[in-house]
């Protein structure tokens, strides 16, 4: 059984993972706005993705005894001004949960639950490849600059992204 101040600390982690999957989805209405399709495709899958990484967070607290709640999820932003800002947002987002995801490693280990420091290490392994991905994303939004056609070859890529 998971000790209720972990399970708190599971919980709290349950809301940022669907906190960013809020604001991945107000970044793909951002671009659909500018028409940018294949950037609000990449952006939906990525929501996807974080309320999958909630939900893995969700069974495990209730697979320990613990019972998984939910809090006020905060509202994003919803306004960029560029595409390049938003990617630099998501890096920085990412930088901010990989920080989360390290305090609750540190925890178990503090707290000697082992199984529950084990079953960290998959989000630990998740947020190196989602750092990697954020700030390759930057780099080629940056050398794309004032250029549409450049961008638009970008949102052709972004919107090949498989699930
Ligand atoms: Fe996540
Ligand atoms: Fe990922």
């Amino acid at each position: 059984m998971i000790s209720e101040k972990l399970a708190t600390a599971l919980n709290e982690q349950v809301n940022a993972e669907l906190y960013s999957a809020y604001l991945y989805l107000s970044m793909a209405s951002y671009f659909e706005s500018l028409s940018l399709k294949g950037f609000a495709h990449w952006m939906h899958i990525q929501a996807r993705e974080e309320q999958d990484h909630a939900l893995k967070l969700y069974h495990y607290i209730n697979e320990r005894g613990g019972r998984a709640n939910f809090n006020a999820i905060a509202a994003p932003p919803e306004n960029w001004d560029s595409p390049l800002e938003v990617f630099e947002q998501v890096y920085q987002h990412e930088q901010v949960v990989t920080g989360l995801i390290h305090a609750l490693v540190d925890l178990a280990f503090a707290e000697k639950d082992h199984a529950m420091y084990h079953f960290l290490q998959w989000y630990v392994a998740e947020q190196v490849e989602e750092e990697a991905t954020a700030d390759e994303i930057v780099q080629q939004v940056r050398m794309a600059g004032d250029s549409a056609a450049a961008i638009l070859m970008l949102d052709r890529e972004l919107g090949q992204r498989a699930k």
